[in-house]
């Protein structure tokens, strides 16, 4: 059901945002029970020191589902207000039909639009593009944009190259149309660069290796991850997209509040932010607690500054998303 406004929508408001993980909570030294590692070695390479992981019975439209009823609550709208909901997502329950519509269905928003988005851990900032662009056009008054992944599930938890890095959880932010001009996307961008996409891959069978995978000894259906091309990618793009984020909205470095860059390796973090000479304050990290959480991250990080009081109406915030594709993403926010 739309509910369409008169005219085009003056500003984009987020209006409320949730999180959701599992309870049960996996350690490095848990991980290091699995596989040959240690808490020493993760916490040095990557910044992360636990990961919650979802029980077998707990699925992503599950996580979904209570990330949206919580950003919902705080938002202070009800489900049936919705016109839309863009799950971004690499682990849906199917192919067919998308995980949004029956999130949709689930949370009593029917008949509300749902699709999938794609875009591994870039898909959070692209849904929010998407969103952002179509409140715009007047027709919707309230879409919701989530990240929900059981990265658990595609992980080939013998690959001590790859365990370690993953989590499972979701977030989820609503926009609502505003009438004042005060709030919303300043800029964005969207890119992509599929020559890199051998980079990070999960292949259901031979036909999806690469043409030099010879020997392939990983499993189908698992991430398969080149970290060190992955590193090189993370690194500098992330440079680069926060500076041409902040010259194409037409602001200075300092004018941000808070950067919101996906959480995928605290070095990849720490080394864009020293190169960018910003504070630690400006840059969310929570990787410590949850590991890479694809499309999750950034809408967690989203949240946790949104209910602490860290970010607030009126702050510049920046959302800044990279991963499997190769795919990254922009969007700068007046809030
Ligand atoms: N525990 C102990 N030793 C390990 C582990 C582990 N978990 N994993 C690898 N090693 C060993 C390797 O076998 C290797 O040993 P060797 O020298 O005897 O052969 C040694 O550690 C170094 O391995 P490298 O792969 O060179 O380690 P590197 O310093 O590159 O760190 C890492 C690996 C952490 C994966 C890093 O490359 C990285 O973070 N890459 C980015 C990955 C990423 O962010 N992926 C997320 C998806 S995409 C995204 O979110 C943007």
């Amino acid at each position: 059901m739309n509910h369409p406004i008169s005219g085009p929508t003056k500003g984009v408001r987020i209006a409320g945002t949730g999180m959701a993980v599992p309870e049960r909570v996996l350690t490095n030294e848990d991980v290091a029970t699995m596989v040959d590692t240690s808490d020493g070695w993760i916490s040095q390479r990557t910044g992360i020191k636990s990961r919650h992981i979802v029980e077998d019975d707990t699925t992503v439209r599950d996580l979904a589902v209570q990330a949206l009823k919580q950003a919902l609550d705080s938002a202070g709208i009800e489900a049936d207000q919705l016109d839309l909901v863009i799950l971004a997502t690499l682990t849906p329950e199917m192919v067919c039909p998308a995980t949004a519509t029956r999130v949709v269905a689930e949370i009593g928003a029917a008949p509300a639009g749902g699709m999938d988005l794609s875009a591994a851990c870039s898909g959070f900032v692209y849904g929010l593009n998407v969103a952002a662009s179509l409140m715009q056009t007047g027709h919707y008054r309230h879409i919701a944009v989530v990240g929900s992944e059981l990265l658990s599930k595609i992980i080939d938890w013998q690959d001590r190259r790859s365990c370690v890095l993953f989590g499972d959880g979701a977030g989820a932010a609503i926009l609502a149309a505003a009438q004042d001009e005060g709030p919303g996307c300043l800029y964005q961008s969207m890119s992509s660069n599929g020559n890199g996409w051998e980079f990070l891959y999960c292949p259901r069978s031979e036909r999806d290796l690469p043409p030099d995978a010879n020997g392939f000894s990983g499993k189908y259906n698992t991430l398969q991850m080149n970290g060190r091309e992955v590193y090189k990618f993370a690194v500098s793009t992330l440079q680069d997209t926060i500076v041409k984020a902040v010259q194409g909205a037409g602001i200075e470095l300092e004018d941000l509040a808070m950067i919101i860059p996906h959480q995928s390796n605290q070095r990849i973090l720490e080394s864009a932010r020293e190169r960018l000479g910003l504070t630690p304050d400006k840059l969310y990290t929570n990787i410590e607690r949850y590991g890479n959480t694809s499309a999750a991250s950034i809408p967690i990080c989203l949240h946790e500054l949104t209910a602490s009081g860290r970010i607030r109406t009126g702050d510049l915030i920046l959302l800044v998303g990279l991963g499997g594709g190769l795919t990254w993403a922009s969007s700068v926010w007046r809030l």
